[in-house]
């Protein structure tokens, strides 16, 4: 039998203007269904079907202009027609009392030659080639040889964060969050695993951090800080974008948020990265350090979710694939209910309904 309980993930909470229902928050999931990188009816039907009043939802990462891409059908934010595309979405959302970020992105070296504009090799902080990586199917991924970017293009890459952010807010978003993770671009720039430079964005801990503090400081110039979220995730390896001192890195970036009055910090869990398992709480500096709204993500079920919150080791906790699985996870929580499988082979495939809006509710309460 299903009980009912309220437990500290499920109590409200005020992060900064925003007054949440709870602490459960949809992470930001790439799903391939943005047709010519355009957001379409079907991806209204997913974020609403999510949406729930008080519930803080992350829009999938949105590539900030045609070079930003690295996976087909992402959704963009640099053209109007985009900006179009994202409001009734947007709309639909806050028709059920949800708020909406949305997270804003660079994949730099991280993509395949058919997604650069005229076939030019993607960009990055440095001209050292990914390796290939085994795709979720078995499938070989090759990325293209990266070209390292000129210190003069640098502030023009910055600007592209900039106007996607301005188009983010014109879409109707509730705020945006800089994706500064999983080994993309500005995850390039930081980590002394990959960034090879020797202007002054490559080297020490500042310079390497340079591009990141321009970017979120002329995203929170165009948003407003307090509606400025940064994902960060300084342990993870993905792509070979490793750190020799990761906490070293993220207290320096926590350093500049916390100067520019950054809303909240959104961490994900080292336990996502195969060696670093086994600490538990590795994220706690960072939740000290950090002055805002700390979030963290990966590997979090009801339980362990409820044990961050009632420890003060996170404000919010963001769900990924069980939320991509159960469109009413706060209210399954809320229940103690059976949750519904996630289909990995469907998560970044393009039909508008399977392992997309098929998911099954909760039947509903007498
Ligand atoms: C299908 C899929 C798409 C993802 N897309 C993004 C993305 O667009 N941006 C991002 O920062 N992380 C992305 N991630 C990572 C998730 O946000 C999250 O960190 C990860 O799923 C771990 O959390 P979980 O254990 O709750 O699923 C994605 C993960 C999955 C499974």
């Amino acid at each position: 039998m299903e009980t009912k309980t309220t437990t500290p993930l499920l109590t409200p909470y005020k992060m900064g203007d925003f007054n949440l229902a709870h602490r459960v928050v949809l992470a930001p999931l790439t799903r391939c269904r943005s047709y010519g990188n355009i957001a379409q009816p079907h991806n209204a039907l997913y974020y609403a079907q999510r949406a729930a009043p008080g519930v803080l939802l992350i829009a999938e990462a949105c590539a900030v202009s045609e070079a930003a891409r690295g996976y087909p059908h992402v959704p963009g934010l640099w053209s109007q027609e985009q900006v179009e595309a994202w409001r009734p979405v947007v709309d639909a959302v806050h028709a059920k009392g949800a708020v909406f970020f949305c997270q804003l992105w660079h994949t730099g070296r991280v993509s395949p030659t058919e997604f650069q504009p005229n076939g030019q090799a993607p960009v990055s902080s440095t001209d050292k080639q990914v390796p290939p990586e085994v795709a979720h199917d078995g499938s070989v991924l090759e990325f293209a040889p990266p070209r390292r970017l000129e210190t003069e293009e640098i502030p023009h890459i910055v600007n592209d964060f900039r106007v996607a952010a301005r188009n983010a807010m014109r879409a109707g978003f509730d705020g945006v969050e800089i994706h500064a993770g999983n080994g993309y671009l500005i995850d390039q720039f930081m980590k002394d695993g990959v960034n090879d430079r020797t202007d002054e964005y490559g080297g020490g801990l500042d310079n390497r951090c340079r591009f990141a503090a321009e970017v979120i400081a002329a995203v929170c110039h165009e948003a407003g800080a307090g509606r400025v979220g940064v994902r960060l995730s300084p342990f993870a390896d993905y792509v070979d974008c490793v750190d020799s001192d990761p906490e070293a890195l993220a207290l320096h970036v926590m350093g500049v948020m916390n100067g520019l009055g950054v809303l909240y910090c959104h961490m994900i869990e080292p336990r996502m990265c195969v060696n670093e398992w086994m600490i538990p709480r590795r994220l706690l500096p960072f939740r000290k350090a950090f002055k805002g709204t700390f979030m963290v993500n990966g590997g979090y079920d009801r339980e362990e979710g409820d044990k961050a919150v009632a420890e003060g080791y996170a404000d919010l906790v963001a769900y990924g694939r069980l939320f991509l699985a159960n469109p009413d996870l706060p209210e399954r929580f809320r229940r103690n209910a059976v949750l519904n499988k996630y289909d990995r082979s469907t998560f970044y495939t393009s039909d508008p309904v399977v392992g997309y809006t098929d998911y099954p509710f909760l039947e509903t309460e007498d």
